[in-house]
Formats: C-alpha cells, sequence, structure tokens
C-alpha cells in the first residue's frame, strides 16, 4: 500500500445563539445558530499507510509540526468508538498533520475547525461514503458533533443550526443543517475578532456546559434558546439588523451570566472586554450603524456588523478600540469547507 494522503480545510464559526449544556453522547440541552467564518480555519492532512503494528488503532497526531500527545490520544479514543464506520482502520496506519490559519497564542477555540477537518478528512478516506450523496455532511456533521459540538456546525456555508426544534424542519441534536434563504442584509457579514488577552481558558468549555447540570436557571435559559433559535432563523430571513443585533448580544452576555451564576461561578470577561462592549453601544446609539458584539467562552470579542458599514466600523476599530485589544482577526462570512489538492 503506497501512502494516500487526504487534506480538508474547515472553518471555524461564531455562535449568535449558544450552545451551553450538553448531555450524554454530545446531545446539546438548547439549539444553536452560528455563522461559519473564512479565514480563520484548521487545515488538515490525513495520511493513510500500511499498518506496521495489531494496534487496534494506528495513529500519530501532529500539530503544527509538533507531535501533540494529549490531542493524538483524544482522536483515539474517538476514533474507537466510531470504528463501526471506517474499514480502513483494519489495514492503515494514520498519520494527522493539523495546523490553524491563527497564531495559536490568538486565544481563539480551534476545536470546531480541527474536529470539522478531522471528521471530513476521515469520511473522505472511507471508500464505500457517496460524498456527492445530501447524507454526506450530515453524517461528517454528526461525527465532527461527537469531538466538539459546535463542529457540527462548521459543515455549511452562511449559517447552521444545529438541535432539534419542533418548528425548524430537518433539525436535529445529532447534526447541523444550513439555514436557506438568507436575506441580502446578512449575507455579506463581517467578524472583527478583537484579541484582548492571549492566555488560555481558566475553565473549559467542557466543564462549564457540565455547570449547566442542576444550574438554577438552565430551565429557562434552554426555553429561551429555542424562542431565540426560532426567531433568529425568521430574522434571518427578513433582513431585521435590529432584532439580529438585540438577540446576538443578548445571547453573549447571558452566556457569560450563566458562568457567573454557576455553582462553581467564575468570570471570564476582562476590563478591556467591557470596555469594548459599553463603546460599541455608544457608538451605534450614537451614529446609528449596524454592529453589535458577540462573545464565545472567553474574553475575546467578536464584532458583526454588515458590508454596508464596513468602512466606518474598521476606522472605529482602529481609531477607537485599539488600546483595548491586542491583535485583531479581520474575518468575515464563509463558504464551508474545503477539499485541499
Ligand atoms: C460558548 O463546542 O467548544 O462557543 O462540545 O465540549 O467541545 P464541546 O464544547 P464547544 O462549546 C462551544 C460553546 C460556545 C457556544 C457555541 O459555540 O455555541
Amino acid at each position: 500500500m503506497h501512502t494516500e494522503n487526504i487534506s480538508w480545510r474547515c472553518p471555524s464559526n461564531i455562535a449568535i445563539v449558544k450552545y451551553w449544556g450538553k448531555k450524554e453522547n454530545q446531545i446539546p440541552c438548547n439549539p444553536s445558530l452560528s455563522m461559519t467564518l473564512s479565514k480563520s480555519f484548521t487545515e488538515v492532512n490525513l495520511a493513510l499507510s500500511e499498518k506496521k503494528s495489531d494496534e487496534e488503532i494506528e495513529l500519530e497526531y501532529f500539530f503544527e509540526h509538533r507531535k501533540n500527545e494529549a490531542f493524538e490520544s483524544r482522536i483515539k479514543k474517538y476514533l474507537s468508538a466510531q470504528k463501526h464506520h471506517f474499514s480502513f482502520l483494519n489495514k492503515a496506519a494514520i498519520r494527522i498533520d493539523s495546523s490553524n490559519s491563527f497564531p495559536h497564542s490568538a486565544g481563539i477555540a480551534s476545536s470546531a475547525s480541527a474536529f470539522g477537518a478531522i471528521a471530513l478528512a476521515l469520511f473522505d478516506a472511507e471508500k464505500s461514503a457517496d460524498k456527492h450523496s445530501p447524507e454526506f455532511l450530515q453524517n461528517v456533521s454528526s461525527l465532527a458533533r461527537l469531538g466538539s459540538g459546535s463542529a457540527c456546525r462548521s459543515m455549511f456555508g452562511a449559517y447552521a443550526e444545529w438541535g432539534k426544534h419542533p418548528n425548524i424542519p430537518n433539525s436535529s441534536d445529532f447534526f447541523a443543517i444550513p439555514i436557506h434563504d438568507v436575506h441580502e442584509n446578512f449575507q455579506q457579514m463581517h467578524d472583527a475578532i478583537l484579541i484582548v488577552d492571549e492566555t488560555t481558558k481558566k475553565v473549559s468549555s467542557s466543564e462549564g456546559h457540565s455547570l449547566m447540570n442542576g444550574h438554577p436557571f438552565a430551565e429557562n435559559r434552554f426555553i429561551q434558546a429555542n424562542e431565540r433559535t426560532l426567531r433568529l432563523v425568521k430574522i434571518l430571513q427578513t433582513g431585521d439588523f435590529e432584532e439580529f443585533i438585540h438577540i446576538a448580544e443578548s445571547e453573549a452576555l447571558t452566556l457569560h451570566a450563566m458562568m457567573m451564576t454557576s455553582a462553581n461561578y467564575y468570570i471570564l470577561m476582562k476590563p478591556a472586554t467591557l470596555s469594548i462592549i459599553e463603546k460599541v453601544i455608544s457608538f451605534r446609539n450614537n451614529k446609528q450603524i449596524p454592529v453589535c458584539f458577540t462573545l464565545d467562552a472567553g474574553p475575546n470579542v467578536h464584532l458583526l456588523y454588515p458590508e454596508t458599514s464596513r468602512e466606518s466600523v474598521e476606522d472605529f476599530i482602529k481609531n477607537e478600540l485599539i488600546a483595548d485589544y491586542k491583535n485583531v482577526i479581520w474575518d468575515k462570512i464563509g463558504t464551508g469547507p474545503e477539499k485541499v489538492n
């Protein structure tokens, strides 16, 4: 067997309605909806060669040219649980080389793009998978979810929803679905990621999710996320910016409120996070320019704005927010994963 190489690039995504809280088997406690990015991505090369040992899974994992034992054993466990999907695991040794488009120190969570790219490469390597069937991306999304919940939404361009909702046709807890008929107002969105702190998180997302078990506000939070996900699907189709801004910002603050009100409470926002948030709100109120903030599970701020307000928002970021951030990643809405030749 000569070595076969398969490479995929998978983007990261930013949630507008947040996934926060999960059950067994990576089933979310509430539906979520995200925008797929374009410049923040992970590229994975999967190399298959002849197996040399009788190990169940012969795998080596390299992140940016360095062997990463911790991630290697995480992927081994993940593959071992999914081995019925992959007949090549019996015959082939696997080497995965992964790298990110963004610096490791940027403080951006890379699990969504990394697990997205790994799931794509694995399914692509499986000869029996029909890559042109409509189920292909659904299966990949489902496999990516088992690696990291938010990864399942990165399979589709523009906007994706994940989590069963009675009024969203085809929605599922197992995989994400793309949002169709998006209004032109939301088709050219930008996401300026303002890096205010580059250190790794003190509380991992997994620990954070688990703090939603028995959280005093959990039940209402999940009801709220259900309502907002459905509303946001409609907003994306009707083009209502004001409503979009309201949901995006309230979701960011609600996510952090959940952290601050859990049994083992913690705060991930930094003084600069709050400074940016306050300046964004007053800039929008004074200038009547559509721009809003959102946060993921960390201190960095994502500013979302349409192409039509790009110049004024980017001037504002460069002139008025400069003291609050260390770095900016000028990202925007993207078209989803790509196979790399
Ligand atoms: C705050 O997908 O990183 O970014 O499933 O444990 O890997 P695991 O969690 P992860 O959680 C993401 C949480 C979030 C919100 C979101 O992306 O919806």
